[in-house]
């Protein structure tokens, strides 16, 4: 049997997918009253953690623990892996002595890697090309928050990162739009964005464009991690896009902001939307820790079934 990993947001169906949204939904009222809810007792989740986290360490963590079981981190600088270990000498070992992997790293190929050499389902916490575990948090907040997504507009504004990717791949699964607009020179790439159907995003050279109308305006840091080197290129290049009352003001009326966190206020938002009245932020991250909860009970217990 092949085991279900989830590298990026179309390794899951649309129906698996509102099966994860239906069941965080239960754990997470369940959680808040104080119900335990066991499942995992005794399976150990191992983080491994090539770059920095505070949000997807602790959202797994206490996840795994919260559900039952325990979880171990390791890092790069601490761990074999970074010393020259081949990735799938790592997988071999890790994937014996644990039930679920949760990997953040650098190239995509890594994490693909690691997981055609694992025993256990592996998870992306952050790759250069993808999040789909913030995805997963966005949608559901989004859900939560406004009703379906099918059919509503998400104007991206910014880089073409891994979280715009990962909308870009959500929206083809749940049939939404994505209004996008990068500065010249950081357009989406579809193959990198691992696009598979028919185009459900539309690029705009103004940002301005972008948001007219849309039903959630997201964006991101303008240097990601690993990209540092970029910073006085990008900062430049992206003085334009940055999302403020003016830009809100022309999206739908009760359009939602999110972004994945950590944010830099003055760059590509202003502190007056983040911190204001349609900012769906803090909920957004909150989030994290319940989906991720129903995404590891499913890759490791679940049917669709149930
Ligand atoms: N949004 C997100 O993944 O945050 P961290 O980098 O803190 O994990
Ligand atoms: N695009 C950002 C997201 C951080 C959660 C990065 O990769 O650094």
């Amino acid at each position: 049997m092949s085991i279900q990993h989830f590298l990026q947001f179309k390794d899951l169906s649309r129906e698996e997918l509102e099966h994860i949204f239906n069941r965080a939904g239960i754990i997470k009222k369940r959680y808040k009253t104080y119900l335990p809810y066991h499942p995992l007792i005794d399976r150990t989740l191992v983080m491994i953690f090539e770059k920095s986290s505070t949000r997807t360490r602790l959202s797994f963590e206490a996840g795994m623990q919260q559900l039952g079981g325990n979880a171990i981190y390791l890092n790069t600088r601490d761990s074999q892996l970074g010393r020259g270990e081949p990735v799938e000498d790592a997988a071999q070992v890790i994937s014996r002595m644990s039930d679920l992997v949760m990997i953040r790293t650098f190239e995509q190929e890594i994490i693909e890697r690691f997981a055609a050499n694992s025993r256990v389902p592996v998870i992306n916490g952050l790759t250069n090309e993808y999040h789909p575990c913030q995805i997963l948090a966005d949608i559901y907040t989004y859900i939560e928050q406004r009703g379906s997504i099918q059919g509503k507009t998400v104007a991206w504004i910014g880089d073409s990162n891994n979280v715009c990717n990962t909308w870009l791949q959500a929206a083809e699964v749940f049939d939404f739009n994505v209004h996008v607009s990068t500065p010249p020179g950081y357009e989406v790439e579809p193959e990198r964005a691992g696009l598979f159907g028919e185009d459900h995003y539309e690029e705009f050279p103004d940002p301005m464009d972008a948001a007219r109308n849309a039903d959630l305006v997201t964006t991101d840091v303008w240097t990601s991690m690993g990209f540092e080197r970029e910073n006085d290129a990008r900062r430049k290049a992206f003085a334009d896009w940055i999302v403020d009352k003016e830009m809100m003001s022309v999206a739908s009326k009760d359009a939602l902001f999110m972004h994945c966190l950590p944010a830099h206020r003055g760059e590509e938002v202003d502190a007056a939307v983040i911190d204001g009245p349609q900012s769906a932020v803090w909920d957004e991250a909150e989030n994290r820790l319940h989906v991720q909860k129903a995404l590891m009970e499913y890759l490791l217990l679940g049917t669709i079934d149930t």
